[in-house]
Order: C-alpha cells, then structure tokens, then sequence
C-alpha cells in the first residue's frame, strides 16, 4: 500500500458540501432530507444528507475524476489491484459485468456448476457456451464445495480454447476451495479466471482469514463488501488484476448495468468499508480473533448441535447442525423465536454470519449465547422432522454442456410434461436440490434417465427444490 489509506475522500467531498449550507434546486427530490413526511423515523434525513447527486466538488461513478477517482485508487491501493471499481448494485452487477467483458456470443466458457444465479444470468446475456464443471461434495454438512483439479484438466483436454474459467469461492458457509493449482492451470491455456468472491472481502486482511483469490493470481474478483464489511445493503467491488482481461470493455458494461444515478450513501459506505479494513491491525486482529474464538469456544459446549470447523473455513461463518434428527428449519425457528436471526438455513444447516470486529469494539456473544441456549431448549421440547440423509449421487462425467444455444432456447416453446415420459427430452428450468444447491438438471440440458431416478428419490424424501414450479404435479417442463 502507497497511498494514505487514512482518507475517506468521498465522505470528507460530501461533508464539505453539506456543512457549506447548499440550496437544493437539483435530484434528489427529498432536498437532503428536508422533504419528509412526519411519520418517517427522526435520523433518516441525518442519512439523506448525503444522499446527492453529482454536484460539482462530488465527481461521477461513470466518469471519476475526484473523489470517486480517489476513494477507488485508495481501494484498488489497498486491494493490490490494477484497478479497483465501487459497484451499487451489489456482487451481481459485479458478475454481469465481467462476463459480458470477458467472454463473447458462442464462446466455451467453463462454469463451476454450483454458482450464484448472477453467473447464470451473465452466461445467458452474453450468449456463450457454458461448459459447467461439477462440485465435489462435502457429504457430512451436505453442501457443495469447489471443483476439482482433475475435473478442470480432463475439461480443458476437450476445451482447451475456452475463453474463461468462472469459480465461485468461498461457498456461502465460507469454504474455499484450493484455488492456486486450479488458477495456475487455467493460464497455462491461458485461459482468464474469473472469482465470485462475494462472501470474501475481508480476506485481504491476511491470517487469519483464508487467501483470496487475487493471491493465487484470479484475473478478476468480485466482492460484496455490504455481505461481512460495515458497507449499505448492495455496496461492492470489482477488482481487474492484470491485462488478461480487456478493462475498457468490462467498464463499459459496468457503464451500461449501472444506474446513471448512483447512490452517494452506498458509494461513502465503500469508501469507509476500504478505510475500515485498511486501519485494521495487530491489535485489532487479535481482538476479532478472541472475541470469535471465545464465541465458539460456547458454541462448542453446548449439546444438540455440532460446528463445522475445518481449516479452510472463514472465521467469520458458523455452520451448526442439529443433532438427533432436527432439521435446520427447525433449529431457525427456535432462534427467531428467542430473537436471534440466522442468515441462513437448509434442511441440514443453520449458517451465522459473525462481525469483524475491531479492538474497542463489543457485541452481545454474551446474550446471544443465552438465547441460543434457550433456543436448544426449545428444540428439545419438539419432535424433531426425521431429517432424512441426502442421497448419494455424483455425476459420473466432470462437465456437461447445454443441448440447446441460449439464443435456440428463446425461440422455442415451454410445455409440462409428465416426469415419467421426460426422459430424452430437453428441460427448460432449473431443478436445484437445496441442499446441495448444485442444479441437478439445467434449463437447456437433456434429461438422463439418471438425473431422473435420482430426481424421483428426492421428491420422496420431501427434498426441497428452487425452479422446478410443477413438480408437485409430478410434472417437468420442456422444450417443445
Ligand atoms: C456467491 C454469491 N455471489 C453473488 C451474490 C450476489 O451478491 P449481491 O447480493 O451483492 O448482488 C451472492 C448473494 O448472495 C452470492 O452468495
């Protein structure tokens, strides 16, 4: 790091502004916050202070020559970067953007199966080829982890011309995968990497966070700041590593899917979210560390759950699993009922996410502990779901590939058929188990008599799908 990491030059831009007593003529129509009606909460127009527009002495995301430029040199400083953007519209703009930059109409582009729906929507907008590399499976916490290096070698025999390699790490229980052989081995076919690493913005902070993906060389990553950094609700970043990857093309992207009226208030919580980081140090790490650890020293103690704990886990994320048949639904709803508010949970799981916090600062593990403790209580007193155990299945080959263009698949019609006469037939949904996540069949994708037998045996185990919107009619839609 050069530069003076200590700045907040698009906070201090703003507050600048707002001390000089402006008079609004301009958007926003709330006038900073004077415009308000009486039932709104007293503090909101604090924030709608600072809630402009691009006044002059406030620069343009789109076309940064202050403060915006600035607050983006100190991040892309910090993120040892080429060069660093602030995205309002979350990861997913993050990963629309760098896939149309990246990759071309009818390009092979290789997809880690299990990613985030932004993937799937980029990979459909751009037109490409997707070539989706399958997950291995972590079969005691019932989640998909990362692909393997024999998955991508025996991909890359078959595609060795593909036009980029799209990972997602770390999951969203905050497993990475063994980025480094897997990144080496793109670039030698040259190949750009490209890293969802929306849960991972906090990783450059070094041990004991996992490396990030930059470390081991990625061409382009993506993090939402707003998911474990204090930044608002859709504030992120995109970080281009090198010339791999053609810059100017993946900004104008970013140009096009952006709002021409980006938000002051996301973009000075970026702006703190790289300061906050960037002072963070021994002192304050050994702090988040204590306070972690002596969280789950708790965790651990308690009877009825049991903590993923694995080395290649992010401090920050906390797995718990029910014991003796609960499912992880269940375990949520003792929580809620106590007020403790989970970010997540799957038939087997419960995920927390924990705050990175810094020497001076507290929060309450000490009650948390308490209602958590009470919330087991809870459970005990229920009958547990009969949490049935996830069927064994792996698909046999690494990838598999679309029957149909994108482009084929918007002209054709969709009609339900039974499931039982779909076999052969080409889906036009997703079918997502969750658990695992991983699509058992894609929209475009030929339906095996495999996938289906399988498919019949999650049905019966009451397994719970995302897309898949007849099949409580024992029906899949297909391509006519
Ligand atoms: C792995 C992953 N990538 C991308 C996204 C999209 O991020 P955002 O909500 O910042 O748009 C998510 C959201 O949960 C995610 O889990």
């Amino acid at each position: 790091m050069n530069l003076q990491q200590t700045r907040l030059p698009l906070y201090e831009a703003l507050e600048r502004h707002r001390i000089s007593d402006p008079i609004s003529f301009h958007v926003p129509g709330h006038k900073s916050g004077l415009i308000l009606s009486k039932e709104m909460p007293v503090g909101i127009n604090r924030l709608l202070e600072y809630d402009m527009t691009e006044v002059p002495g406030l620069d343009d995301l789109h076309h940064p020559e202050e403060a915006i430029y600035e607050a983006q040199q100190l991040l892309s400083d910090f993120y040892q970067s080429k060069k660093s953007y602030f995205l309002v519209n979350g990861s997913t703009v993050g990963n629309l953007a760098m896939i149309l930059g990246v990759c071309q109409e009818g390009d092979a582009v290789l997809v880690q199966r299990n990613c985030h729906k932004s993937i799937l929507h980029g990979l459909k907008l751009a037109k490409v080829d997707p070539v989706f590399l399958q997950p291995d499976i972590d079969r005691e916490w019932k989640m998909a982890g990362g692909i393997t290096l024999e998955s991508l070698q025996e991909t890359l025999s078959s595609y060795p011309d593909a036009k980029a390699l799209i990972i997602t790490s770390p999951n969203y229980y905050g497993k990475i995968q063994m980025l480094k052989p897997i990144i080496n081995l793109a670039h030698e076919y040259n190949i750009p990497v490209l890293v969802d690493e929306a849960h991972g913005a906090h990783f450059a902070l070094g041990h004991p966070f996992p490396a990030s993906a930059a470390q081991f060389g990625a061409d382009v990553v993506v993090h939402s700041a707003h998911k474990t950094l204090p930044a608002m609700t859709m504030g992120s970043y995109l970080h281009i590593y090198n010339d791999r990857v053609d810059e100017k093309k993946i900004e104008m992207y970013l140009q096009m899917l952006q709002s021409s009226s980006p938000s002051y208030p996301i973009m000075m919580s970026l702006d703190h979210a790289r300061h906050y980081l960037a002072s963070f140090n021994e002192e304050d790490i050994l702090h988040a560390l204590k306070e972690l650890d002596a969280f789950k020293d708790k965790l651990r103690s308690m009877s009825g759950i049991k903590m993923l704990e694995e080395r290649n886990v992010d401090p920050l994320k906390v797995t718990l699993q029910p014991l003796d048949g609960y499912s992880g639904f269940q375990l949520l709803d003792a929580l809620q009922e106590e007020g403790v508010y989970a970010e997540l949970a799957d038939p087997y799981n419960v995920l927390l996410i924990l705050p990175l916090l810094k020497k001076g600062q507290s929060f309450p593990y000490v009650t948390a502990i308490q209602k958590i403790s009470l919330a087991l209580e809870r459970l005990r007193d229920r009958h547990p779901a009969a949490i049935k155990e996830m069927p064994s299945y792996q698909l046999n080959n690494h990838y598999t590939k679309l029957e149909y263009s994108f482009k084929e698949m918007g002209n054709k019609k969709k009609v339900p058929i039974s499931i039982v006469e779909s076999a052969g037939r080409v889906c036009a949904e997703m079918i997502i188990p969750y658990p695992p996540g991983i699509p058992l069949i894609m929209d475009g994708e030929i339906i095996t008599n495999k996938a289906l037998s399988y498919l019949r045996e999650l049905i019966i185990l009451g397994t719970r799908f995302h897309g898949g919107s007849s099949l409580q009619e024992g029906k899949l839609w297909v391509y006519e």
